[in-house]
């Protein structure tokens, strides 16, 4: 009976790394599931393309915008986001989107006459 315990404690042993091991390589799974979703958009007098952007409630996302001729801004009231698009430049913006529905926006920095028609729409999904 003394000589197996010492088996059966390191059966144990090795079977709870073991599952401690899929506990692991299953949260680090998760985590890449959950990684952060970028969307690059390119802005122009006067667009942005796309102008309809579909993202998931809770997922974090990085809105890469690239200006291809001036200065534009990206503003989002309804999500409280905005940032200066400058040309030549990588303009990252992080966001968590906490609340579902259909949120416009619009650039809110003047680039010509048809800046008023720069607009488009974020819609976060359940
Ligand atoms: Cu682009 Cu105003």
């Amino acid at each position: 009976m003394k000589s197996v315990e010492p088996k059966l404690w390191a059966t144990a042993l090795i079977i709870g790394l073991l599952v401690m091991e899929g506990f692991m390589m299953r949260g680090s799974s998760l985590a890449a599931d959950e990684a952060e979703q970028v969307i690059k958009i390119t802005a122009k007098k006067f667009e942005y393309s796309p102008k309809e952007i579909t993202v998931k409630k809770g997922v974090p996302i990085v809105l890469e915008f690239t200006s291809l001729d001036r200065l534009h801004g990206f503003n989002c009231p309804g999500l409280g986001i905005r940032m200066d698009i400058r040309p030549g430049k990588a303009n990252r913006l992080r966001f968590v989107p906490e609340k579902s529905g259909t949120f416009p926006f619009h650039c809110d920095n003047f680039c010509g006459s048809g800046h008023e028609g720069m607009k488009g729409t974020i819609i976060v999904k359940e």
